[in-house]
């Protein structure tokens, strides 16, 4: 019988690589938190109406939502993003209502998109995501920016690319759209297929169609630049000016329009560099959306926010090579030599385990060969060895195995002989000898 196998598109996560992981999660809340985001965690699963502002024509709500009726019949859907479930939250517990000016949120957790599988991009995904709600002004946009920025520079990433591009308000948008439908329309048969839906449900999208993009007539065609308000120049001058100072390098990007309809003004995305299959995919991606809120039957609240890809993230550290020493085996191991012993090494292990170390020793064998061989497979850093004279006399021996050196002291003395950074909380320890 053939073995069950995870769904297409899904990756399991084990041993350094779920350290990689944690490890990533860990960096990026410790740094979004000294820019004043608070937590939050919402449902994986929400009623579908939360996504449906995405945007009726975005890919994700037409063709990659995992939506299905419960025992209910109510239509549910597996979040294929993370900012509609925060809004929704944010209303939903009227957080509006704290009197705070700007209320910050991060978010990390599986997101669902039924896409193509392919290198970086996956069915079910993982992001970390910061949504900050208030006051529109392009100094929070700089601030979210500059703590992407913050994060990429944590995780010591390399060749990365920040595009940006203003989208406008709505009334901007209109008048582009307009001009966009018309112009296209002269094109209509060099379309490709989705580009010709794309015309009459979403003619913005067709700028950053993947088919389409080196046909001659794409570079003719109506720029943002040219129809947006004077109120969303001057945001977007702001913004890169606040920028400029911080002396954060951007490309403007005119074709940068995202996937998702939400946004308004500032849109951006951190594009990796590269001569791989990773080149120009985003690593990070969002922007400013000024009426999600309000259309989520919300109070007329602007937000911005961006969102990273965990696992692509993963696959670019491990490409670059930038991971710092992730250690998941135990540092010590205890062999015991009789069965007593094996109690012993319990109970010792026990102790060393309160104080911070992280200590294995054999369930079952008291031989040394097998014990030795599987310290070996641990990668241990110590081996502690109790048989029954170690016992009789309150002694023990250890071994350090990178310098091949072994001695056998008293028990009591134990935390002397062990480098100083393994042990947490070395005054903690007072082990009972007579407890035997
Ligand atoms: P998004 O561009 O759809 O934006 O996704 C953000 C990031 O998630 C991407 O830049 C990429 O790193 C990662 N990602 C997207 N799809 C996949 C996939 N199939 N497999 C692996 N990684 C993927 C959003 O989701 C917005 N909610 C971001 C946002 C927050 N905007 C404002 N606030």
């Amino acid at each position: 019988m053939s073995t069950i196998q995870k769904i297409k598109g899904t990756r399991d996560f084990f041993d350094l690589d779920a350290e990689k992981f944690r490890y990533i999660e860990q960096v990026c809340s410790n740094e979004i938190k000294k820019f004043g985001f608070k937590e939050m965690i919402t449902p994986i699963f929400e009623n579908t109406a939360v996504f449906n502002r995405l945007g009726e024509q975005s890919d994700i709500v037409t063709k990659e939502m995992y939506s299905f009726f419960d025992r209910s019949n109510r239509s549910i859907t597996l979040r294929p993003e993370g900012t509609a479930p925060v809004v929704r939250a944010f209303i939903e517990n009227k957080i509006y209502a704290n009197s705070i000016d700007v209320n910050k949120y991060f978010y990390f957790g599986p997101i669902f998109r039924y896409e193509r599988p392919q290198a970086g991009r996956y069915r079910q995904f993982h992001q970390f995501g910061v949504e900050a709600f208030g006051n529109s002004t392009a100094i929070l946009d700089v601030d979210i920016i500059l703590s992407a920025w913050t994060i990429i520079e944590k995780l010591n990433l390399q060749n990365i690319v920040l595009k940006i591009n203003t989208i406008g308000d709505l009334s901007s948008r209109d008048k582009y759209q307009k001009a966009l439908v018309e112009y296209f329309n002269k094109y209509t048969d060099k379309l490709c297929n989705d580009c010709k839906v794309r015309l009459e449900k979403n003619p913005m999208r067709i700028l950053d169609c993947k088919v389409d993009v080196n046909q001659d007539f794409m570079k003719n065609a109506p720029k943002i630049k040219d129809y947006l308000s004077q109120e969303s120049i001057d945001y977007f001058n702001e913004v890169l000016r606040g920028l400029d100072t911080f002396g954060i390098k951007y490309e403007i990007d005119e074709n940068l329009v995202r996937g998702l309809d939400y946004y308004t003004d500032t849109v951006f995305e951190f594009i990796i560099k590269s001569d791989d299959e990773l080149n120009n995919l985003a690593i990070c991606a969002g922007g400013k959306y000024g009426n999600l809120v309000k259309d989520l039957n919300g109070p007329d609240i602007p937000g911005v926010g961006y969102a990273f890809g965990v696992e692509r993230l993963i696959e670019l550290m491990d490409r670059q090579n930038v991971w710092p020493s992730l250690k998941i085996n135990p540092e010590i191991f205890i062999m015991a030599l009789d069965e007593q012993s094996k109690i012993e090494a319990q109970r010792l292990a026990l102790y060393l385990r309160k104080l911070g170390l992280k200590v294995e020793f054999d369930y079952k064998n008291i031989s040394m060969k097998p014990q030795f061989r599987l310290s070996e497979k641990l990668n241990v850093e110590y081996i502690l060895i109790i048989g029954e004279n170690e016992r009789k006399e309150n002694l023990i021996t250890v071994k350090d195995v990178a310098n091949k050196t072994q001695v056998t002291i008293p028990i009591s003395d134990l935390l002397n002989y062990l480098p100083y950074e393994l042990i947490n909380a070395k005054e903690g320890f007072c082990y009972d000898e007579n407890a035997q």
